[in-house]
C-alpha cells in the first residue's frame, strides 16, 4: 500500500482528495543537487549508475513534494541496447555516431528480447529496486520510454532535428524499410518495458515528443499502429499508461483511441477541449506552459487556476507541465507550482 496513491488513483479517473502533480524532467538541471552529481560523471554513466539513478530519482520527492516520482534515465538508453552508439555532447542532446540510413543498418540491429533486455540494460532492474526501497512506498514509481517513431527520428536524424528531413524522407521514399524499423523498436519497447514494470515501477509513460511533427494521415500511418503495438504488447500487471506527445492537437482522439489509460497534453490546447476530444474513458495530463514557471508564484497561481478551473472539478486529472521543465527555471518557483496545486485543488 501506497502512502499517497492519489497519482495512481487519478490515472484510474477515481476521486481524489487534491489534484496530483509531477513535472516532466523533474529531476534536472534547474536543480543544484542535479548540478553537483553531473560535475562528477557524465550524463549517460550517471544513467546507468544505480545509486546515482536513484540519487536523482529521489530528488523532486524530498525538494519539491510531487505525488509520483520518475526513474532518472533517458528514452535513448534502450537504442543503444539495439547496437547503436550515441554519446551526449556536453552541450546537452543526443548525437549518434551512424544515424540509420540504408537497409543493411536495420538488419545489422540486434533486437533485445526479456533475457537480453536485462543482460544489455541490468541497471534499470537495479535502479528501479533501489529507487523503491529509497521511496519507501511515499509516492508511485513512473517508468517510461520513448515511442517507436520519436526513437526512429533519432536514430534515423542522428540527433534532435529541427526540419526531420532525414526521416521523411524514408517515410515518403522507402515507406517499407521505415515500418521494418518501426516494428523492430516497437518489439524492443515491449520489453523494456515489461522489465521495467516486471521490476516494480507502478505506471509507465510513452514519450511521443516528434509525433506532431507528423501530418494526421502519416500518425496514422507511422506513429499510432507502433503505440498501440506497445500498448497491446506488454504485459500491464494493472499498471496505468500514459501516452505524451508533443503538438499533436490535432491527434488527439487517436490519442484517446489508441488504449492509453492517460492522453498527456501540452500546453497548446485548452484541456477542457481536449477533454470533450478524447472522451471520458481516459485521464489527462498536463498542461501548464513550462516557461510560466518564471514568473511569480502569484502568476504561476493565476495560470494553475485557469487549468483546473477548464478541466473542472471530475476525477482524472494529472498536473504537470506540457513539455519538461527548462534548466533555467526558479527552483523556488517549481516548488510553489506543487503547492498550489494542492492548494488550489482541495
Ligand atoms: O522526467 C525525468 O526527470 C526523468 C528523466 C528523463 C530524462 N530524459 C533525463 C534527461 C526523461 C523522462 C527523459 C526523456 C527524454 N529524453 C525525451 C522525451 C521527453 C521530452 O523531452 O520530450 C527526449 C526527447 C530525450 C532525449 C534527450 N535527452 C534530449 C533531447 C536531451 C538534451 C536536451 C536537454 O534537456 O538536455 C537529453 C538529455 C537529458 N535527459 C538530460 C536529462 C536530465 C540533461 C542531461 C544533462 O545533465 O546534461
Amino acid at each position: 500500500m501506497l502512502k499517497n496513491d492519489t497519482f495512481l488513483r487519478a490515472c484510474r479517473k477515481e476521486p481524489t482528495d487534491f489534484t496530483p502533480v509531477w513535472i516532466m524532467r523533474q529531476a534536472g538541471r534547474y536543480m543544484k543537487e542535479y548540478r553537483a552529481i553531473r560535475k562528477r560523471v557524465g550524463f549517460l554513466e550517471m544513467c546507468k549508475t544505480p545509486e546515482l539513478v536513484a540519487e536523482a530519482t529521489l530528488l523532486p520527492i524530498d525538494i519539491l513534494g510531487v505525488d509520483a516520482a520518475i526513474l532518472f534515465s533517458d528514452i535513448l538508453i534502450p537504442v543503444e541496447a539495439m547496437g547503436m552508439e550515441v554519446c551526449f555532447t556536453e552541450k546537452g542532446g543526443p548525437v549518434f555516431l551512424n544515424p540509420i540510413r540504408t537497409e543493411s543498418q536495420i538488419q545489422g540491429l540486434s533486437i533485445p528480447g526479456p533475457s537480453e533486455s536485462k543482460e544489455r540494460m541490468p541497471f534499470i532492474a537495479d535502479s528501479i529496486r533501489l529507487i523503491l526501497r529509497a521511496l519507501d512506498k511515499r509516492v508511485p514509481l513512473i517508468g517510461f520510454s520513448g515511442a517507436p517513431f520519436t526513437l526512429a527520428t533519432y536514430m534515423i536524424e542522428g540527433e534532435t532535428s529541427k526540419n526531420f528531413t532525414w526521416i521523411k524522407r524514408v517515410m515518403y521514399t522507402e515507406p517499407a524499410l521505415l515500418h521494418n524499423l518501426l516494428d523492430q523498436i516497437a518489439i524492443t519497447v515491449i520489453h523494456y518495458l515489461d522489465m521495467q514494470i516486471e521490476a516494480g515501477v507502478h505506471a509507465v509513460q510513452l514519450f511521443d515528443t516528434w509525433a506532431g511533427s507528423l501530418s494526421p494521415d502519416d500518425y496514422k500511418e507511422f506513429a499510432l499502429p507502433y503505440v498501440e503495438k506497445v500498448i497491446r504488447g506488454i504485459d500491464r500487471r494493472g499498471c496505468p499508461l500514459i501516452l505524451f506527445a508533443n503538438g499533436v492537437s490535432s491527434l488527439l482522439e487517436y490519442m484517446g483511441n489508441s488504449g492509453a489509460d492517460v492522453v498527456g497534453l501540452d500546453w497548446r490546447i485548452d484541456i477542457g477541449d481536449a477533454g470533450k476530444r478524447v472522451g471520458d474513458r481516459v485521464a489527462l495530463q498536463g498542461n501548464l506552459d513550462p516557461c510560466v514557471l518564471y514568473a511569480e508564484p502569484s502568476v504561476i497561481r493565476r495560470h494553475v487556476k485557469s487549468i483546473l478551473g477548464k478541466h473542472g472539478r471530475g476525477p482524472g486529472h494529472i498536473f504537470n507541465l506540457g513539455h519538461g521543465i527548462l534548466p533555467d527555471t526558479p527552483v523556488d518557483h517549481a516548488k510553489a507550482l506543487v503547492e498550489i496545486v494542492h492548494e488550489e485543488s482541495k
